[in-house]
């Protein structure tokens, strides 16, 4: 019995291999290399040491290759799939929409397509807080009417509505969407992490790559917002967290829950200069910041109400501020 990680190589696909394997789990990722590296896979096998490494098959490949995708069902006993291949940079879905829509959508037709074919119907899907767009009050719960304001946020709308659609038909599927908020940190190891290719537009890789020294100074992103120090705020998750999230969600697709939505945050928001403070206590006030503009599209303040997991599927959030930075100034420093 495996389960198949579409994505797997990418920033929480590896963190969520490396949760499964430990649990005892087969694996099978596919991945196209296009947003990470083939050297994850060593990576993730070192982690987990020989004892688990051997449950876990590597396949380069696009998910929108359905030949592919049967050839890995047929010669594999998959029994369910966590959905994380995507393209995922909110500024580039708004120049590049037709790549955006032909990837993210036509990988989970795609995927779907061959599940029901081979009668695989346990399904995980990487949502986002971006569905609930500007929302009316905070904490953010599940039932929140939701809208997109881009591209990306469509092509995340548009697949929680095929699930629908997908469940309205067929009421043996068990699907779990899960809506992260802001995943960051890094595997304890170092080994693994968020590393993204040139300039990065999220917060924590910028500031580490301050720390560093590799880039000058951060832009603080608006200092006007109706906020404690007028900084944005958001819902800043450990990506181990939520990587266990994902165990939590197959455990309880395996008791036939039919479809499940669950935030996946802490509860608590956290502001720009909240998290620079914190990141310059691990790494020794390294990062200097002015102030800029707002941008464009940002929301003042973005936290989730994750009780619904923990109710349902015993999940909540563990780690602290102070642990995901001190996780990811390890891995910048093991690059
Ligand atoms: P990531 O870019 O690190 O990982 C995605 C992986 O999918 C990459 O390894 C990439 O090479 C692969 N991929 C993309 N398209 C593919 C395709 N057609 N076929 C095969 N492989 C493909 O991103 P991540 O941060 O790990 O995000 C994983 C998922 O979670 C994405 O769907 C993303 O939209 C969603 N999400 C991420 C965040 C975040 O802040 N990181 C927040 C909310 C939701
Ligand atoms: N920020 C800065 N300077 C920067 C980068 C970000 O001040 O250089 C600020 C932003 O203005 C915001 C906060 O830091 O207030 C967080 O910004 P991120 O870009 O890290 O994250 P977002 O909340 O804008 O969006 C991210 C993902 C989305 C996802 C959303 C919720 O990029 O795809 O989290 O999961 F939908």
């Amino acid at each position: 019995m495996s389960i198949l990680l579409t994505g797997g190589l990418g920033y929480i696909g590896s963190h969520t291999a490396v949760e499964l394997l430990e649990d005892g789990r087969e694996i099978v990722i596919i991945d196209n290399l296009s947003n990470s590296n083939i050297e994850v896979k060593d990576k993730i096998e070192k982690i987990v040491t020989d004892k688990y490494a051997k449950n876990m098959k590597v396949v380069v490949g696009d998910v929108r290759d359905e030949k592919l995708l049967e050839q890995i069902f047929s010669e594999n006993d998959i029994t369910a799939v966590v959905h994380f291949a995507g393209l995922k940079a909110v500024g580039e879905s708004v120049e590049k929409p037709l790549e955006y829509y032909d990837n993210n959508i036509n990988s989970t037709t795609s995927l779907l397509k061959v599940m029901k074919k081979f009668g695989v119907k346990n399904f995980v899907f990487s949502s986002s807080a971006t569905v609930y767009g500007r929302a009316k009050s905070m904490p953010i719960y599940e039932d929140f009417e939701i809208g997109a304001t881009n591209p990306y946020g469509r092509t995340k709308l548009f697949i929680e509505q095929i699930l629908q659609d997908i469940y309205v038909s067929d009421k043996t599927y068990n699907i779990a969407i899960l809506r992260y908020f802001n995943p960051i940190g890094a595997h304890d190891s170092g080994l693994i992490g968020e590393d993204p290719n040139g300039i990065p537009n999220n917060l924590l890789p910028y500031v580490a790559k301050v720390a560093t020294g590799k880039l000058e100074v951060l832009s603080v992103f608006g200092d006007d917002y109706d906020t404690k120090d007028g900084t944005g705020v958001r819902d800043y998750i450990h990506v181990v967290d939520l990587a266990k999230g994902h165990l939590s969600a197959l455990k309880k697709l395996e008791e036939n829950c039919g479809l499940k939505i669950y935030n996946l945050g802490t509860g608590v928001g956290y502001s720009v200069l909240d998290i620079v403070e914190a990141y310059n206590k691990v790494c020794g006030g390294k990062v200097k910041y002015k102030f800029a503009p707002r941008r464009p599209g940002d929301i003042d303040v973005c936290y989730a109400n994750a009780d619904k997991a923990f109710k349902e599927m015993g999940w909540k959030a563990e780690r602290d501020l102070e642990n995901m930075c001190m996780t990811s100034w390890k891995f910048e420093n093991n690059k």
